[in-house]
This record gives structure tokens, C-alpha cells and sequence, in this order.
């Protein structure tokens, strides 16, 4: 099965991509852990991909395109979520291309509805593991009272040069402006549903689990 998750930032698509891998075997492929991880490799390129990533501007196409086409090569265990891909119409189409290249579909894309107010909290509240990515915050998903990931143990947390007001500002500019036809443009195809975001982690990962067995 390949999904797509899609919503603002902050309505929890990594949280739930995790989720998914844990209960599913599937494969999160998210374009922003991808060009966080490009952003460290000091190449021109990662400098430049910095820059528009903190001032919460979308990178092009074509950067975040070639990135998921390499990684649908090889396994692909209980299928792909795409975790932050498409953002864009442009991109949208050119998925669509390479799954069909794959001999595969698309079966679902799940549009996380979270209101902009939570939204601010939730991602100026945001820490993660440092070695595992697990993703906290500090109001609804406190990092463990020991200081160690509740996950893998590891003792140091990240914040994101992106997550503050300003640059959130910009990323949801770019969400309404850039992202948000893709609803229709998925709709009409059929693949959309649609789930509330709001709820506790628990109730929202339920709410999933339900959309994607329709
Ligand atoms: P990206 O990393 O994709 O960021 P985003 O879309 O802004 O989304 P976030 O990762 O901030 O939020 P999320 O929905 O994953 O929420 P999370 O689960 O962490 O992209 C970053 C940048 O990279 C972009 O701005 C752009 O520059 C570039 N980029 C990436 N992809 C691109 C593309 N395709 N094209 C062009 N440019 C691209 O949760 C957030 C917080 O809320 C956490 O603290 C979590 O614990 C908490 N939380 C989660 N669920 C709940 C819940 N149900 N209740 C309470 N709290 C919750
Ligand atoms: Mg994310």
C-alpha cells in the first residue's frame, strides 16, 4: 500500500508516518528529514537548501523529485508513505510518473486537518531525538523525565532552525498558496479522505487506520 500524508506543517504527519512503519512494515519517505539530512553535507547545494528551508520557503521541484526517485528503487516492504511529498501540483504529476514507472499505485492520501492555532503550539513545542528522530513536545509529548529517548535511550533532543513564529508563518503561506490544491486534485481522482487532526496521537493514528481500510 503507498499513502500519502498530507496537511500543514505541524499536523502531525511525521508523528503518524512513525506509526505506520512501527504497526505496518512501511516505508516513510519524507522529503524535509531528506534535505535536513542534505543540509549537513556541506555541498553548495545543502548551503542553498538551508536557506530557503529556514526562511520556510518550499525547495524546487526538481531537488525533492530526483530525492524520492532514488528511494523508490529496491525494497519496498509494506509500501511507501509519503511523508511531506507532493507539495506541489508539479510535483503531484511527477509522482504520479514514477509509480507508474514502478508497475505501482497510489492507494490512499490522507489529509490530516489540524487548525492554524494548534498548529503554532504544536510546532514551537517540537523537539526530536537527535540519533532517532523520535518527535516530542514539550506540552502534549514531554521528552522523558531521565532526559533519555523513550525510545532508544539517546540523551540529546533537536529543535528546528524553522520552527519558530516567523518562519512558521511562511510555511503556512506556502501550505494554503502551493499545497493545498492538491486536495482537489486528489479528491477528483478519488484517493482522497479526509481525517480530523486534532485529537490525541492515539485517536488520530485510530482515525487513520479506519480511512485507510474503506
Ligand atoms: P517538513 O519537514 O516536511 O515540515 P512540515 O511540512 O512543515 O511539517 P512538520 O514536519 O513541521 O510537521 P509534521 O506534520 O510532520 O508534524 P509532527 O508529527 O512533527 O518540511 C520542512 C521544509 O523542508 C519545508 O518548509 C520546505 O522548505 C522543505 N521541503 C520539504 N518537503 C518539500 C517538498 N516536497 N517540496 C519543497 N520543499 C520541501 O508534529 C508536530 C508537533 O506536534 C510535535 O511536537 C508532535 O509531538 C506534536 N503532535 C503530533 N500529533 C499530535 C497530536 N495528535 N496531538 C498533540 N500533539 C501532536
Ligand atoms: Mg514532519
Amino acid at each position: 500500500m503507498n499513502i500519502i500524508l498530507l496537511g500543514p506543517p505541524g499536523a502531525g504527519k511525521g508523528t503518524q508516518a512513525r506509526r505506520l512503519v512501527e504497526e505496518r512494515d512501511m516505508i516513510q519517505l519524507s522529503t524535509g528529514d531528506m534535505l535536513r539530512e542534505a543540509r549537513t553535507s556541506g555541498t553548495e547545494m545543502g548551503k542553498r537548501v538551508a536557506e530557503v528551508m529556514d526562511r520556510g520557503e518550499l525547495v524546487t521541484d526538481d531537488i525533492v523529485i530526483g530525492l524520492i526517485e532514488e528511494k523508490l528503487e529496491g525494497d519496498t516492504h509494506g509500501g511507501f508513505i509519503f511523508d511531506g511529498f507532493p507539495r506541489t501540483l508539479a510535483q503531484a504529476d511527477a509522482l504520479g510518473d514514477l509509480l507508474k514507472r514502478h508497475n505501482t499505485t497510489l492507494d490512499a492520501v490522507i489529509e490530516m486537518q489540524v487548525d492554524d492555532e494548534a498548529l503554532v503550539q504544536r510546532i514551537t513545542a517540537r523537539s526530536t531525538c537527535a540519533n532517532c528522530g523520535e518527535v516530542y513536545n514539550d506540552i502534549t509529548k514531554p521528552q522523558p523525565a531521565d532526559g533519555k529517548c523513550a525510545v532508544c535511550g539517546h540523551t540529546e533532543f533537536n529543535r528546528r532552525a524553522d520552527d519558530n513564529e516567523d518562519a512558521l508563518k511562511q510555511r503556512l503561506m506556502e501550505y494554503y498558496k502551493k499545497t493545498s490544491p492538491l486536495l482537489g486534485y486528489y479528491y477528483a481522482k478519488g484517493d482522497l479522505r479526509t481525517v480530523n487532526g486534532l485529537g490525541e496521537i492515539d485517536e488520530v493514528a485510530a482515525a487513520i487506520g479506519r480511512a485507510l481500510a474503506k
